[in-house]
């Protein structure tokens, strides 16, 4: 099994940004828990972080031979990237959505996501968790 992991914008200043609402541990602190993981599970993976759609856009279409699955944290993305939609339909690689915090309890905006249509799923709310409950449901029907 091999997974792509994108974190999108503004991903990078995890354990300083809003601590309240996504907690204090740092992006690097949370990949050393995801690849962790992983590693229990002979999974493969790749991360990246950035803060710029087409990045985004080209990582997906640059390991649409390579992933077997893509764990996409597509951040305020979510919620107007019909581009980042668009590149995820393109390919096919079994997606899952995720969130840190709970994106159904908070402001209206962030209740529609225009990205889950192209997802086989969102896990949402469950902190650094929502990637490992992303990584043992691309585990499921492999
Ligand atoms: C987020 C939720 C989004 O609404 C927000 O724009 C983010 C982070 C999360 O992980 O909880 O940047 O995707």
């Amino acid at each position: 099994m091999q997974i792509l992991i994108i974190h999108g914008p503004n991903l990078n200043l995890l354990g300083e940004r809003e601590i309240e609402i996504y907690g204090n541990s740092t992006l690097k602190e949370v990949n050393s828990y995801i690849r962790k993981y992983a590693k229990t599970k002979k999974i493969k993976l790749k991360i990246f972080q950035t803060n710029h759609e087409g990045k985004i856009i080209d990582l997906i279409a640059s390991h649409r031979k390579w992933a077997d699955c893509l764990i996409i944290n597509p951040a305020a993305f979510t919620y107007y990237s019909y581009a980042i939609r668009d590149a995820i339909k393109a390919v096919n690689i079994k997606t899952i959505e995720v969130h840190l915090s709970d994106i159904k309890k908070r402001e209206a905006f962030r209740r529609n996501s225009i990205i889950l249509p192209v997802c086989a799923k969102q896990i949402s709310g469950l902190g650094k968790d929502s990637y490992i409950k992303a990584m043992d449901f691309c585990l499921k029907d492999k």
